[in-house]
């Protein structure tokens, strides 16, 4: 063991990869995760209540989309797959993750247009007709708070954001946040213990 987190941005331990199957509106994936990432041997729970109750974008979307702290990118993937001309932006401060993110992109065929960048590797011009994320709760009130105030921001006038959050990790403290912070926030779906946000100017 180490004192490795899934948010690290290098994970030391020995890479060791999983599949990870699941469906999300009748299309099976069947992705590579691996030790070192959130979620490592499962679609991890909240991410399933997110994709499985938040409106999917329609077949004819462009975007530009953003998966914000894509993990091994089950996010960036569904949203590539069912939007086939969109353009998906994959952002992680895990090179582990980024670099499973890219390989899963390839993998259901969407390597051409996933964008599996760091933070920082985001071009400055573009802004997001939707913006996904199931945050790292983890790494605290105040750094996630700031994560939130960095892409919210780059939502497009008309874009929308969703968001999961677990009831007991304070999904109704952020909710009440992020409506002090002026965004409109809609309690959209409520399953499992989790929350799902959706989030408009
Ligand atoms: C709860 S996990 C979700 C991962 C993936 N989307 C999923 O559903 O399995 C949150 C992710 O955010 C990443 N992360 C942590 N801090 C971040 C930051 N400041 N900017 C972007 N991503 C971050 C973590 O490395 C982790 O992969």
């Amino acid at each position: 063991m180490t004192g490795d987190h899934y948010f690290s941005a290098q994970p030391s331990t020995a890479i060791q990869r999983r599949d990870v199957e699941f469906t999300v509106a009748g299309r099976d994936y069947e992705l590579t995760a691996a030790g070192g990432v959130f979620s490592a041997s499962r679609l991890d729970p909240g991410t399933a209540v997110l994709l499985r109750k938040a409106d999917l974008p329609p077949a004819g979307a462009a975007g530009p989309f953003l998966d914000l702290g894509c993990g091994y990118g089950p996010i960036a993937c569904v949203l590539a797959a069912v939007a086939p001309r969109a353009t998906v932006y994959a952002v992680d401060v895990n090179a582990r993750a980024r670099e499973l993110a890219a390989e899963n992109a390839a993998r259901v065929g969407a390597g051409d247009r996933v964008r599996v960048v760091a933070p920082d590797e985001v071009p400055d011009e573009v802004s997001f007709a939707q913006l996904w994320s199931n945050p790292p709760i983890r790494i605290g009130k105040d750094e996630l708070h700031v994560m939130l105030q960095r892409w919210l921001p780059r939502l497009a006038p008309d874009g929308v954001a969703w968001l999961v959050v677990a009831k007991h990790l304070g999904g109704d403290s952020l909710q009440r946040w992020l409506g002090d912070e002026g965004w409109r926030v809609e309690r959209h779906a409520s399953q499992k213990g989790y929350r799902v946000f959706r989030v408009t100017r």
